[in-house]
């Protein structure tokens, strides 16, 4: 059953996949991920890391593919722009410039040669992960709220070493746009799914609740995504192996506290830059008037 206890449970490592080509951000994403696109000031894949870190986890494995320097580059120390900004006392930029990666992380990146679909992006990151639970989280899901969502998923899984997904309620004619779960219980505002079905039309859609980017993986999926057959689209799909381990055993579905915003659509990316520029020290005050000015 789904309520195997492990004692002491940590998560050590997250997987964060950015192979993908980007496509709906072309031409932005030709020659860089689309994880590393700024929010305000700040790329996508640091909001991930520090939410990962914020949660405890220390190994953060990129699945790279084309395009993987800039990804690289941003986490590595920057000797010329720091000497710079250190000659000139630019002393908070040089501040902001260092505290990119946080402390006590490590790095660690594997390529994925042809994105093949996010199952085959994450079973790339197997040889650089021990026989343990693991996070994967897709940073173009842009989460805001108080705990993060990694963390979230942690505290809701307490100690169990069953996958765990991240979950938001959706308007019906979303549901080709996600994977979508079939509920065999609810544990307040939880779930335990029995199954997963990836872009469902509306009327084959199983229920509300689609998938987000954040997981809790046991090292078993390795198993299942190799032997999974080639799924929706001619990809590897990460949901058709969770349908087989939901099928079996149950997946908890989390629903996450927070706003989402899909940072793989321009709107949801348009959207994140307004709501985190609203709140940002610098232009806070200036866009909010501003926004008051355009609709007023
Ligand atoms: P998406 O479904 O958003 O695809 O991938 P995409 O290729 O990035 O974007 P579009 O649809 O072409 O605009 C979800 C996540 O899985 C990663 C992506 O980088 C993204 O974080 N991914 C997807 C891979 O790493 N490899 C793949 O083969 C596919």
């Amino acid at each position: 059953a789904y309520l195997r206890e492990k004692k002491n449970k940590k998560i050590n490592a997250a997987v964060f996949p950015v192979a993908g080509l980007g496509s709906r951000f072309l031409p932005a994403t030709k020659a860089t991920p689309k994880e590393m696109l700024p929010i305000v000031d700040k790329p996508l894949i640091q909001y991930g890391i520090e939410e990962a870190a914020d949660a405890g986890i220390t190994k953060m494995i990129f699945v790279t593919g084309r395009n993987k320097r800039a990804i690289e580059d941003h986490f590595d120390s920057a000797y010329e722009l720091e000497a710079e900004l250190a000659s000139k006392d630019k002393r908070d930029l040089l501040r902001i410039a260092r505290s990119v990666a946080p402390k006590g992380v490590e790095f660690v990146y594997v390529r994925q040669s042809s994105a093949l679909g996010l199952g085959h992006a994450i079973l790339c990151a197997k040889p650089a992960l021990a026989d343990e639970p693991f996070a994967v989280v897709l940073a173009d899901d842009l989460i805001k709220g108080d705990t993060g969502a990694v963390q979230q998923l942690i505290t809701a899984s307490s100690n169990n070493e069953g996958p765990v997904i991240g979950l938001e309620a959706i308007e019906p004619h979303q549901s080709r746009a996600y994977g979508i779960v079939e509920i065999r219980e609810r544990i307040g505002e939880n779930v335990i799914a029995s199954n997963m079905v990836e872009k469902p039309n509306p009327e084959d859609a199983p229920s509300n609740l689609g998938v987000v980017g954040r997981y809790l993986l046991p090292y078993e999926i390795f198993e299942v995504i190799e032997n999974l057959p080639t799924g929706s689209g001619g990809e590897i799909q990460l949901t058709d192996a969770l349908a087989v381990l939901a099928r079996r055993d149950g997946v908890l579905g989390v629903s996450l506290q927070g706003q989402r915003f899909d940072c793989g659509s321009k709107l949801g990316y348009a959207k994140a830059n307004i709501e985190y520029g609203l709140e940002h020290s610098e232009i806070g005050n200036n866009l909010r008037a501003y926004l008051a000015g355009l609709v007023g």
